[in-house]
């Protein structure tokens, strides 16, 4: 059960955005997710992560489809427990995919997702190394707030906290 608070899944399922469509996460999607997440960080999440997060009734996990074959070419996997903050859990679309407006896609939904709810932002933790989702999250018009030192157990890398606020 996805939260009727922030149900962008009713809104957004079964609608096809310029050269995708979005829907929720299935169990049978999971080998390609698993695929796409290996492929897109140096620390991916476990199947285990996966399992815990599509099992929580306050997770959003989004799958982008090619809309002719069906294909999983990214996702995304949000936790709406907190009252006024989605946080931007995971996020990444197939290495052969992107640059094609597919994360801007994704990243629009939510953000219209949004509007009629009571949450004001969507957070989201960011290796200091990892510049393109920087530049990627700059251009959803996100805001850096917070520089947490110290953070990652497997890097002496800085995380970015980035948030973008509704308008
Ligand atoms: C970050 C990521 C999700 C972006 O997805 P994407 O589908 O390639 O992004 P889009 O094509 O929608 O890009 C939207 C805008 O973000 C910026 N952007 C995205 N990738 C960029 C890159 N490699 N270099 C510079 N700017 C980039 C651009 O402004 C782009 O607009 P433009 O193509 O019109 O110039 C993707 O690179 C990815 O999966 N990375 C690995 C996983 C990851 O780091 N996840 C964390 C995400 S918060």
């Amino acid at each position: 059960m996805i939260s009727t608070e922030f149900n962008v899944i009713d809104r957004i399922q079964a609608s096809t955005f310029k050269s995708v469509t979005l829907r929720a996460l299935r169990p049978q999607d999971m080998p390609s997710v698993y695929d796409i997440e290996d492929e897109s960080f140096h620390s991916p999440w476990g199947k285990k992560d996966f399992r815990r997060c599509l099992k929580h009734p306050k997770c959003l996990s989004i799958a982008a489809c090619d809309p002719d074959t069906g294909c999983i070419l990214g996702f995304a996997v949000l936790d709406l427990s907190s009252k006024e903050f989605a946080y931007l859990l995971n996020l990444a679309i197939r290495e052969d995919q992107r640059r094609r407006s597919i994360g801007r896609q994704v990243m629009e939904s939510l953000q219209s997702g949004m509007a009629n709810t009571q949450k004001k932002c969507i957070r989201v933790y960011v290796e200091e190394r990892n510049l393109i989702a920087q530049m990627f999250l700059k251009e959803l018009k996100f805001q850096a707030i917070e520089i947490l030192t110290g953070f990652y157990m497997d890097s002496d890398d800085d995380c970015y906290v980035l948030q973008y606020r509704k308008r």
